[in-house]
């Protein structure tokens, strides 16, 4: 039992930046507590980001506009028309354990779909309802 531990740090280690999701959440966490004293994420409210239409692009108003309505299931992109692997942590167990993918893509949707950078805050949620949904 006591091998598992280092194991799995070891397997992080080899994977170069590979963390949990609940690491990446804590992450975005942080930061946002030191913005707003008392933060805590919300899945409720990342739920509610992942569902929201902006006014700022017709051709995706949502984050559903590619990832679905239903965060479990495969999306499709609505300019390519390529696949989409859910997004979920259920349903896709590599989600939220790359750092340097969640920002990258976090930088390029939020800046398409929501017209700029999201917060550390909505990142912390929208992590938080990712993780949760079942
Ligand atoms: C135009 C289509 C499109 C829209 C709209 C979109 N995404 Fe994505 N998203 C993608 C693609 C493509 C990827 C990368 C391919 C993949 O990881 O399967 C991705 C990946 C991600 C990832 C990476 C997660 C990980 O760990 O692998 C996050 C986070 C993400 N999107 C958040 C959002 C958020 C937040 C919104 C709404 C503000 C949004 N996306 C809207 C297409 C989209």
């Amino acid at each position: 039992m006591k091998t598992f531990p280092v194991f799995a740090l070891l397997l992080a280690s080899l994977a170069g930046h590979a963390e949990t999701p609940q690491q990446i959440g804590a992450t975005y966490g942080a930061e946002a507590a030191a913005q707003q004293a008392g933060f805590t994420p919300s899945a409720r409210r990342g739920e509610i980001l992942f569902r929201q239409r902006f006014a700022h692009n017709d051709k995706m108003p949502a984050c559903t506009s590619c990832h679905t309505d239903n965060p479990l299931h495969a999306g499709q992109h609505v300019v390519t028309g390529k696949t989409i692997r859910p997004l979920a942590v259920a349903t896709n167990g590599e989600r939220f354990s790359d750092p340097a993918k969640v920002e990258k893509w976090f930088g390029r949707n939020c800046r398409e779909v929501v017209g700029r950078a999201c917060t550390p805050a909505e990142k912390a949620d929208f992590v938080a309802y990712m993780t949760e949904v079942r």
